[in-house]
C-alpha cells in the first residue's frame, strides 16, 4: 500500500492507493467517526464494487444513495434528492458522506457534503481511472446547471481518498482510455521521467497491468499533491492541471457532450496545446510527434473528425478560466515543463484547431 499527503495545513489529508484499501477506508471511518454514514454510489458502481465495499462496512451505521450512472446525476436535483435522505436519515454534523464511484459521483457528493448543514465531513473512494488519479484529489466539488458545466460548486477538501486497484478489473475499456489521457497530461506537464515510462509501459498499461497500473496512479496522485498543495483555490500553479483542458471543453461543448469522453477530449485538446506550442517556436515538431505517438499507443483519439473549427474556436472563450475574455493557454516549453499565455493569436489557435478538427 502507498500513501501520499495532501499537504494543505489543517485540511491535509492521506491519499492511499493498493489491494485490499476498501477495508482501510472502513478502519479509517472506525477510528475516526462515530456518527452514521451515508454512501453515495451509482447502479453501476454499486452492481460492480457495492457489495464488497459493503460488506467491508460491517458494523458501521450507514445508508446507501444511490443515483442513476452518468453526468444527468450532477444535478441540483439529484442533489436535492441526496439531500432529503440525509435529513431522513439524521445525518448531522458528526456524520460522514462518503462518494464512492467515478468523478460524477465524487463531485456530486461532495457537494452535497460541503453544503449539507454547511458542510460535513467526506471521503472519497473513486472506481475508475479518471477519478483515481484526478477528480478524487483537489477538493474540486460542483454540480452541473442547464447553462454549462460544474457551473455550482465549491472547493471542499476530502479527508481521505482510499483508492483500491481491484475496481479497476471491471471497469469498461473506454473509462480505463478516458483516465489515460488525464494520467499523460500529468508526464507533459510535469515529469519527463514519467512519460518516459509511460512509453515504456504503453502495453502492460493496456492490459492492466497491476504493478503498472498503480505505479501510474501512484504518480500522477503525487504531481497532483504536490501542484494542489501549493496552490489549492487555483489561482496560479493549479492551473496547470488544465493542460488540454481549453481545446477539450471546446470538443465537449461542439460534440454535445456526447461523443466523447473526458479523457478523451483532454487527448485531441493536449495534441492541439502542443500544435501551438511548437507554432510558437516552444517545441519542436519531433516533440509534438512523441506526445502524439505516446497517445496513439494508449489507443486514444487525437482528432475530433467533422468538428466546426470557427465553432471550436468560439467555444474556447467559454473556458472557465477565461478571464476579462483572455484564454489562459497552459502550453509546451518541453516534456516536463508548461507555461501559461494569453498571448495566443486567433491565427495560431485557428491553425492548430484545423490539424485537430
Ligand atoms: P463517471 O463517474 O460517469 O464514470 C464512468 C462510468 O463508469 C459510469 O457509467 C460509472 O457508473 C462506471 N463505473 C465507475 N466505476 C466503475 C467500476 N469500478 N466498474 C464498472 N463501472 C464503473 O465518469 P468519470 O470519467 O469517472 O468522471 C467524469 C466526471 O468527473 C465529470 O463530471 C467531470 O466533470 C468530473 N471531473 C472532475 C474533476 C475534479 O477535479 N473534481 C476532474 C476531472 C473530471
Ligand atoms: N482537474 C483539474 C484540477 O483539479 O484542478
Amino acid at each position: 500500500m502507498n500513501t501520499i499527503t495532501v499537504d494543505l495545513g489543517a485540511k491535509s489529508y492521506d491519499i492511499l492507493i493498493g489491494e485490499k484499501i476498501f477495508a482501510e477506508c472502513a478502519a479509517f471511518i472506525k477510528k475516526n467517526y462515530s456518527g452514521k454514514v451515508l454512501v453515495v454510489t451509482d447502479e453501476n458502481v454499486y452492481k460492480s464494487c457495492g457489495e464488497k465495499f459493503l460488506s467491508a462496512m460491517h458494523g458501521i451505521n450507514f445508508e446507501v444513495a444511490k443515483v442513476a450512472p452518468g453526468e444527468n446525476s450532477k444535478s441540483l436535483q439529484t442533489a436535492e434528492k441526496i439531500f432529503t435522505q440525509a435529513i431522513e436519515f439524521g445525518l448531522d454534523r458528526k456524520s460522514l458522506i462518503v462518494a464512492l464511484g467515478g468523478g460524477v459521483v465524487g463531485d456530486l457528493a461532495g457537494f452535497v457534503a460541503a453544503t449539507y448543514l454547511r458542510g460535513v465531513p467526506f471521503v472519497q473512494v473513486p472506481t475508475t481511472l479518471l477519478a483515481q488519479v484526478d477528480s478524487s484529489v483537489g477538493g474540486k466539488t460542483a454540480v452541473n446547471h442547464a447553462l454549462g458545466k460544474n457551473l455550482i460548486g465549491a472547493f471542499y477538501q476530502p479527508k481521505a481518498v482510499f483508492i483500491d486497484l481491484e475496481t479497476l478489473k471491471t471497469l469498461p475499456e473506454r473509462e480505463i482510455k478516458s483516465g489515460l489521457g488525464e494520467v499523460v497530461k500529468y508526464g507533459v506537464i510535469s515529469d519527463e521521467k514519467f512519460f518516459a515510462y509511460l512509453e515504456d509501459n504503453a502495453e502492460k498499461i493496456l492490459s492492466r497491468d497491476v504493478e503498472v497500473m498503480e505505479k501510474i496512479i501512484q504518480r500522477s496522485c503525487e504531481i497532483k499533491a504536490e501542484v494542489v498543495s501549493k496552490d489549492e483555490k487555483e489561482l496560479g500553479l493549479r492551473r496547470i492541471l488544465n493542460f488540454g483542458h481549453t481545446i477539450a471543453h471546446a470538443v465537449e461543448l461542439e460534440t454535445n457532450y456526447q461523443k466523447y469522453r473526458h479523457g478523451e477530449a483532454v487527448s485531441i485538446g493536449m495534441l492541439g496545446a502542443a500544435i501551438i506550442s511548437q507554432r510558437l517556436g516552444k517545441i519542436s515538431a519531433a516533440e509534438v510527434d512523441r506526445l502524439k505517438n505516446l497517445l496513439e499507443r494508449l489507443e486514444l483519439v487525437t482528432k475530433c473528425e467533422g468538428c466546426d473549427v470557427d465553432n471550436l474556436y468560439k467555444f474556447t472563450f467559454r473556458d472557465k478560466k477565461t478571464i476579462g475574455g483572455k484564454v489562459n493557454w497552459v502550453l509546451m516549453k518541453n516534456f516536463g515543463t508548461v507555461e501559461i499565455s494569453s498571448d495566443v493569436s486567433e491565427e495560431v489557435i485557428k491553425f492548430a484547431l484545423k490539424k485537430i478538427a
